[in-house]
């Protein structure tokens, strides 16, 4: 008889689990990690057999790939619990197909779609506890690929580790964001790879955004690259911004990352009648939008941030507070996406996948 893949993943069960230590109440994101992880080695031109094993140190070669040339790429995707105890995922196929498409950008071997799902049905129900319902928890799931061949040679490796790490979560922001808009700084180019999730498109960001936090913001809207003329997106987040009630968003490509969020709202606006412009958003017109009083709001989108509101923006040494909506948009999309994520609403799109 044929082997599943299921029977194929070696389990080796933590012996005792750290669910007691943790305050779930309380939690920082992406801080705690749950019992176990899931682990498959790229080696031979094959991915081998898939592992969970109890969450812990890695054995590296201080030569591997991933240290030097920052062969790295990952994904973001939560799990939610219902009152009745069941799990769900939103929309998993999307992240699978983009830890590929990132894979391949970064000429790193792509993996399997049976062990990918096999391995994350496995080990959420392996670490389901760590579970909690109530709107607002979720498990953080951080799927990623690392090249761990030892070497220093400036090519492509021939050898990955593929993993699974999840982190029980609330929310990734407290409070709403206020953002810079960046004059000098850039994320990403054409012909770059700014839509994928790699490890370096974040590291890019880190010292822009040190110097956003010293003025008092705590992230920053990319412009495009060549002028700074055209929001993109905020790194964490893809940005939405209604003017009067359209809401703007700018299309993806090479240099934004196709946002599994932005990508529902859209939908949902769609269904509902909201009137979305899928569009080059000019920071100018945001600028005027904002000096006239008919920016009503902006928010980013994303799975950590899931809708966020952002109260203020600071560009060219100004600082324009956004005043707040009785009835937010933003508020009414967060609801309706966790209304779907939570197993509280019909489903009409599809979305919800339940482990
Ligand atoms: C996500 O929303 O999953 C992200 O990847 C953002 C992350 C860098 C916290």
């Amino acid at each position: 008889m044929k082997n599943t893949i299921s029977q194929q993943i070696e389990i080796k069960k933590a012996s005792e689990s750290k669910i007691g230590q943790v305050d779930f109440e309380n939690l920082n994101f992406g801080k705690i990690f749950t019992d176990h992880m899931f682990v498959c080695d790229f080696v031979n031109g094959e991915w081998q057999s898939p592992k969970i094993v109890p969450y812990g140190l890695l054995t590296i070669e201080p030569s591997a790939r991933v240290f030097h040339y920052g062969q790295a790429v990952f994904e973001g995707m939560k799990a939610y619990k219902d009152d009745n105890g069941d799990t769900f995922l939103f929309r998993p196929d999307e992240n699978f197909k983009r830890i590929n498409k990132s894979a391949e950008r970064l000429a790193i071997p792509e993996f399997p779609e049976e062990y990918f799902f096999e391995g994350l049905h496995t080990l959420l129900k392996l670490d389901n506890e760590w579970i909690k319902p109530g709107y607002g928890n979720s498990l953080y799931i951080r799927p990623f690929v690392i090249a761990t061949q030892a070497s220093v040679s400036a090519s492509e490796a021939d050898e990955y580790k593929f993993m699974i790490i999840c982190s029980p979560a609330q929310s990734y922001y407290s409070g709403d964001v206020s953002v810079l808009v960046a004059e000098k700084f850039s994320r990403s180019a054409n012909g770059g790879f700014g839509y994928a999730k790699a490890a370096g498109n974040y590291a890019g960001q880190f010292y822009p955004t040190k110097l956003a936090k010293e003025k008092g913001y705590q992230q920053v809207i990319w412009t495009d690259a060549n002028t700074h003329e055209y929001m993109e997106e905020a790194g964490t987040m893809n940005v939405f911004f209604r003017v009067n009630d359209t809401l703007l968003t700018a299309p993806v490509s090479d240099r934004i990352l196709d946002g599994v969020t932005r990508k529902s709202l859209i939908a949902m606006a769609e269904k509902e009648g909201i009137k979305v412009e899928v569009r080059p958003v000019k920071v100018s017109e945001i600028v005027e939008a904002a000096k006239n009083g008919t920016l009503k709001e902006v928010f980013g989108a994303g799975t950590a941030a899931v809708v966020s509101p952002i109260k203020a923006f600071g560009y060219q040494g100004d600082h324009y507070e956004i005043e707040k909506q009785e009835q937010p948009y933003a508020d009414f999309f967060k609801k309706a996406l966790m209304d779907i994520q939570y197993n509280k609403a019909e489903d009409p799109f599809g979305w919800r996948q339940k482990v």
